[in-house]
């Protein structure tokens, strides 16, 4: 058996009707396809689909950080089979004009249904348009209401916290959700989630558990910063929570794991987490993973091996949540 790898780009954008649509090359035999071809060695995945899309569209790409959804499927070429390995990214259309190259007759923006329709009747295992239809209204969704969250300063009675919004960061589809209590002085600085010493020990407790970050959407109960690092109060949580429980409703994760008591007291009810570490609460499908705040191990040391031997526990709850994204693959075994 002969393995291949290749790799390509759905590029989107809204019409002047404000609809989504999908570029599309139309090949000489009629079939639509998206840009993608062969990865050459020494490339990786990414490198050559930006080529690849450079190559048969003239188009320029902005890669989203987190859409990478990797399929394979085999087919048989002559007496071959031959096993293909596809990784499919996602970029805005950047502007600038489609030129095709010689092997196409065309291209077409198309609607997303009307694309799913054609093109799966073609490509074995596509389901990554229709995941590029999901995680785009997502991506709205969230974008819309962090648009309004990002506003309640200018709302609240008297407002105590940075005026800087820290959103969540990760894929707008995630199994996994993170939560913590609010940013510290880096994450403002940034404008990021768990980016300063806290965070570092996060993201080594995450891949202990089996789940590197960028799988992960990563939060806290506010998202904007007390200063001195001071424990938000109840009025905050309050206004805060609500925005909190639509980011959840939105992604729809499998696995939300809470750090420290704001959080496992504000999502799902468990307070104390020193004695309640590890502690698992089953909701609408949902699994709550209640841990200490890796600020907590980071101050004092003594909390080290009780967080890390519950992001140990945490593995197979994990595996169970990401395996839902896996590669998949399927036989096409037709000449
Ligand atoms: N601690 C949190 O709870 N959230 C962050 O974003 C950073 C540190």
């Amino acid at each position: 058996m002969h393995i291949e790898y290749s790799s390509g780009f759905i590029i989107y954008r809204e019409n002047k009707s404000g609809k989504l649509e999908f570029l599309f090359l139309r090949k000489k035999n009629g079939d639509i396809d998206i840009p993608k071809g062969h990865i050459e060695k020494g490339e990786n995945a990414l490198r050559a689909a930006i080529r690849e899309t450079k190559e048969e569209t003239s188009l320029d790409v902005k890669p989203d950080r987190f859409f990478n959804i990797r399929r394979y499927y085999w087919f048989r070429f002559g007496k071959e089979t031959i096993k293909k390995y596809l990784t499919v990214f996602l970029s805005e259309y950047m502007g600038g004009e489609v030129k095709v190259s010689s092997e196409h007759e065309g291209y077409e923006w198309i609607e997303p249904a009307k694309a799913v329709a054609e093109y799966s009747k073609k490509h074995y295992n596509s389901d990554y348009i229709d995941a590029a239809v999901g995680y785009l209204e997502k991506q709205r969704l969230l974008q819309e209401l962090n648009e309004a969250y990002s506003r309640l300063p200018e709302t609240f009675r008297k407002w105590e916290l940075s005026r800087r919004f820290v959103p969540g960061e990760g894929p707008y589809n995630a199994e996994i959700m993170v939560i913590g209590q609010a940013p510290g002085a880096n994450e403002d600085d940034s404008g990021r989630p768990f980016v300063g010493r806290a965070g570092k020990l996060l993201d080594s407790l995450l891949r202990s558990a089996g789940i590197p970050r960028k799988k992960a959407y990563i939060t806290s109960v506010v998202q904007f910063f007390p200063y001195g690092n001071r424990m938000p109060t109840e009025e905050e949580i309050e206004a805060c929570k609500p925005f909190l429980f639509k980011q959840i409703s939105i992604i729809k994760p499998k696995l939300v794991i809470t750090l420290g008591s704001l959080a496992s007291m504000t999502v799902c009810g468990v307070g104390a987490i020193k004695s309640n570490h590890g502690t698992v609460v089953k909701r609408d499908g949902i699994n709550y993973f209640c841990t200490m705040h890796p600020a907590a191990a980071v101050r004092i040391k003594s909390n080290m091996p009780i967080i890390k031997g519950d992001f140990l526990k945490l593995k197979p709850l994990a595996k169970e949540a990401l395996s839902a994204k896996k590669e998949k693959g399927n036989q096409n075994l037709a000449s």
